[in-house]
């Protein structure tokens, strides 16, 4: 929970997708340093509900390993697309795209609809969510 919550600040919209999820961890010896919580969406369609690095080990690789870890394990069960919603701006938009993920909608307002509180990065408010989407099959088209 402590990792989960430096992804998303509501511990209460955390519990709600826990249920029905895999989660995955990253480990350094037997110390638990990364976790990513994904949620089946049916027809082979899964969501990345949250990925998370213990800030000390953040820009070390361990979020590149687990978010391949977790890309291959759902092409190898065969899976047809991941999805993940997340801010419009900020080096998590490269993060995701560096891996194949792509823009597919955006939901505007998201996050001051669905958070009590305003959330900031960077100095600078959240408002929308980009949905990207990551296809296992296709031409990129
Ligand atoms: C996103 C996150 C999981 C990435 O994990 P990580 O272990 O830091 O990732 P990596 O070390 O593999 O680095 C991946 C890239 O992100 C960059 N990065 C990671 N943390 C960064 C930060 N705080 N500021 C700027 N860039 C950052 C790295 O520099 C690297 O880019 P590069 O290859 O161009 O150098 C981690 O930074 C994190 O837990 N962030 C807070 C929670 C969060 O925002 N989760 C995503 C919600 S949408």
């Amino acid at each position: 929970m402590e990792l989960l919550l430096l992804a998303d600040p509501s511990e209460e919209k955390i519990r709600s997708y826990l249920s029905g999820s895999k989660c995955f961890v990253a480990s350094s010896g037997a110390v638990v340093v990364g976790a990513c919580v994904v949620q089946p969406r049916g027809e082979g369609t899964h969501e990345l509900m949250s990925i998370a690095v213990h800030p000390v080990c953040q820009k070390s690789g361990y979020g590149t390993a687990l978010l391949k870890w977790v890309i291959d394990f759902f092409r190898n069960s065969g899976a047809r697309q991941l999805e993940v919603g997340t801010g419009t701006f900020g080096y998590q938009l490269a993060f995701y795209q560096r891996h194949g993920f792509r823009v597919a909608s955006i939901d505007r307002g998201f996050f001051v609809k669905n958070y009590p509180e305003p959330i900031f990065q960077d100095g600078i408010q959240l408002f929308d969510m980009l949905r990207l989407t990551l296809r296992y099959s296709g031409n990129g088209a």
